[in-house]
């Protein structure tokens, strides 16, 4: 794998270029995107899309995210265009917003995994985008991670976790959001939120009305709506143990009971009020900033060795819908 540095003010055209022509040639680049790092392959080429799921080691019923550089290049592959899908990305495109719509039969079946329905977004990193002119093809993307893992916020954790599955990486540095997109359907009678994420519900429910929520559970008869939303998935090595807001005196406490049982333990905490046996990180105390550092965190006390994180959780308001669902599923068995 090589990894590339380029620049986000000034992406070097023949990097783009290159990444480019691999894109087209069917084979799978890395790149930024304001979310996280994202894997990339030809949306209109199968075997592309094949190819992908492998590196991943994707379950082929967990669709992809299609990535394109405007609207009107989502609109041509989209079978209908509400007025909600108009407003959505009139308002958040580009930017950290996927939206689900019935597919045009262009879309390969794979992508979708076998759904009628397509999921797009248009990344406002300028490296994502210049990738994107450059292909002149949608690129179906994923998160640049092997499947199940924490998300790559940087090249480094791109390169540990696929290393040789992936010829290329374009390395722009720390992504700005930290958390994936947030994955609206509208597809169905009334939009529902998939999965939460960069922009929040009160936002989204501020240009939509109300939002349905996903159910939780799925509905044994329908096909699965948001595959994402039902597995074990963000998750480090270690196990993950979450406690309430204000409780990093009891993190303390069971830390070093932890420790005495020969556990390595690190803790995610949102003040440093009280000394925790082990490796500390603390995150900062805004939902954005939270959301920016969690998974460099995540993955830097997996690489030292924990057995064992426990996180603090943040307070239970909205702002903080998505990054306690990250938090809850990464703790999920
Ligand atoms: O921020 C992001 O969205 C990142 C960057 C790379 O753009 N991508 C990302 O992709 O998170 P991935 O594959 O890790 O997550 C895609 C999510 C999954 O939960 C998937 O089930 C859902 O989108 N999804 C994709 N197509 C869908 C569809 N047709 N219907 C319902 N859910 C869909
Ligand atoms: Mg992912």
């Amino acid at each position: 794998m090589r990894v590339v540095p380029v620049s986000g003010e000034r992406p070097d055209p023949a990097v783009l270029a290159e990444a480019a022509e691999l894109l087209r040639r069917g084979e799978l680049v890395a790149f930024p995107t304001e979310t996280v790092y994202g894997l990339g392959a030809n949306a209109l080429d199968a075997a592309a899309v094949d190819r992908l799921y492998r590196a991943k080691g994707r379950p082929a019923w967990n669709p992809l995210i299609v990535h394109v550089p405007d609207a009107a290049a989502a609109r041509a592959l989209a079978a209908a265009w509400p007025a909600a899908a108009a407003r959505l990305a009139e308002r958040w495109w580009p930017g950290p917003l996927t939206v689900v719509l019935p597919k045009q039969p262009i879309v390969p079946d794979n992508v979708t995994a076998g759904l009628p329905t397509v999921a797009l977004r248009v990344p406002r990193h300028p490296v994502a985008l210049a990738l994107l002119r450059a292909a002149g093809v949608p690129v179906a993307a994923p998160s640049a991670n092997r499947s199940g893992e924490v998300s790559p916020t940087t090249a480094a954790h791109v390169a540990r976790s696929l290393g040789d599955l992936v010829p290329l990486v374009l390395d722009a540095g720390p992504t700005e959001v930290g958390i994936e997109s947030t994955v609206v359907d509208l597809s169905g009678a009334r939009p529902r939120v998939l999965r939460p994420g960069g922009i929040g519900r009160a936002e989204l429910e501020a240009v939509l009305g109300p939002l349905e929520r996903a159910p939780q559970a799925p509905d044994p008869d329908a096909p699965r709506p948001a595959p994402g939303m039902l597995e074990r998935h963000y998750a480090p090595r270690a196990r993950l143990f979450l406690f309430p807001p204000e409780s990093a005196a009891i993190v303390a406490t069971e830390a070093s009971a932890l420790a005495r049982q020969g556990e390595t333990v690190g803790a995610l905490l949102r003040q440093a009020t009280v000394p925790v046996a082990g490796r500390t990180v603390v995150l900062p105390e805004d939902p954005a900033g939270y959301a920016r550092e969690l998974y460099r965190a995540l993955h830097e006390l997996d690489d030292a060795g924990c057995s064992v994180i426990m996180v603090e959780e943040p307070p239970s308001g909205p702002a903080w819908e998505a990054v306690r669902d990250r938090l809850e599923r990464a703790a999920r068995r």
